[in-house]
C-alpha cells in the first residue's frame, strides 16, 4: 500500500520520502499476516517462499513516464519496477512454482487486480496463480460527500502516469 500520486507536486513530495525511493525505506520489514512464518499464525502459508514487493512509484506499479518541467524530473517507472521483480524472481525459483498467490492491500490491492492476468501468464499455465486484492477495490461512484471524487483523481493519475498499459 500506500497511496498514489497524481500530480507533479505530489509526486516530487513522494520522491523524497520512502513512498518515492527505495533508498529512503527501511532496510529491513517485517514479515506478518499472510507473509509470517509463524504456523499458529499462518497456518497456510508460513512455510512458502514468500516476498515483498516494496512500492515506491505511486502508480500501483503501472505507470511508465517522466515529468519534465525545467526545473525537475520525476520517473514513474511503477510497471517496469514490476517487470523487473518478476523477471528476477522467476531466475530465482518463481518459474518452478507450483501454486501463486499475490496480494496487496489499497495501492497494492489495485496492483493486484492490474498484475494478477499478466502473472498468470508468465507463468505459462503450469502454476496455479490466484490473486487477492485486500481492500483496493475504488468504486467508481458518488461518495458520502455527493460527488465522485474517485474519477477525477484516477483520471489525473492515468493522464500523469500515462502508460497504465494492461488496464
Ligand atoms: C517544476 O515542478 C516541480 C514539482 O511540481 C515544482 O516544484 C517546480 O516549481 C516546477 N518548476 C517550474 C519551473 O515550473
Ligand atoms: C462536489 O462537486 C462540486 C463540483 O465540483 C463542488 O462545487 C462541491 O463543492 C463538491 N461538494 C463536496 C461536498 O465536496
Amino acid at each position: 500500500g500506500g497511496g498514489w500520486c497524481n500530480d507533479a507536486p505530489s509526486c516530487a513530495a513522494r520522491a523524497g520520502t520512502r513512498r518515492g525511493s527505495t533508498r529512503l525505506m527501511s532496510k529491513l520489514e517485517v514479515f506478518s499476516g499472510v507473509l509470517s512464518n509463524d504456523p499458529a499464525r499462518n497456518p497456510d502459508f508460513y512455510n512458502w517462499n514468500r516476498v515483498k514487493l516494496r512500492y515506491c512509484d505511486g502508480g500501483s506499479f503501472a505507470g511508465d513516464s517522466e515529468f519534465r518541467n525545467g526545473s525537475s524530473v520525476i520517473y514513474m517507472r511503477g510497471q517496469r519496477i514490476w517487470d523487473a521483480i518478476i523477471a528476477d524472481l522467476l531466475t530465482k525459483g518463481l518459474a518452478k512454482a507450483e501454486k501463486v498467490l499475490l496480494s496487496g492491500c489499497s495501492a497494492g490491492g489495485l496492483a493486484t487486480f492490474f498484475h494478477c492476468d499478466n502473472l498468470g501468464e508468465l507463468l505459462g499455465g503450469v502454476a496455479t496463480v490466484k490473486c487477492m486484492s485486500d481492500a483496493g477495490f475504488f468504486l467508481d461512484v458518488d461518495d458520502i460527500s455527493g460527488n465522485n471524487s474517485i474519477r477525477p483523481f484516477f483520471s489525473s493519475l492515468v493522464a500523469l502516469q500515462r502508460e497504465l498499459r494492461r488496464i
